[in-house]
């Protein structure tokens, strides 16, 4: 397993991105909850974002993509405006142990 934080690195409403070798993942916590997704735009297969960490709306609802503004339910990825509608986000598993967040696969 992958050692990717700490859980109290994503605070709640708020998401970052998490990179090394082989992944390039979202953590993205809303009312307490972690969901962790591949970090690919199903429209383009390139990263959401252009600024490091800038992943979520304005109003914090949604998961946006920077380069055309496809919104993505934060709790399950689907995607529910934009040019890839209906497509989702590609979840990934983690675990939490001991207060860590660990990547498992
Ligand atoms: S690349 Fe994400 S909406 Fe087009």
């Amino acid at each position: 397993m992958i050692h990717l934080c700490a859980d109290t690195d994503i605070e709640d409403n708020s998401a970052r991105g998490l990179q090394g070798e082989g992944y390039n993942l979202i953590a993205v916590r809303k009312k307490g909850q972690l969901y962790l997704y591949n970090n690919r735009c199903p429209h383009r297969g390139i990263p959401l974002e252009w600024m490091p960490d800038q992943f979520l709306d304005h109003g914090k609802h949604y998961l946006q993509c920077a380069t055309h503004g496809a919104l993505f339910k934060i709790d399950d990825g689907h995607c529910i405006a934009g040019p890839c509608a209906n497509d989702k986000l590609t979840a990934v598993d983690f675990e939490h142990r001991d207060g860590q967040i660990y990547l498992v696969g």
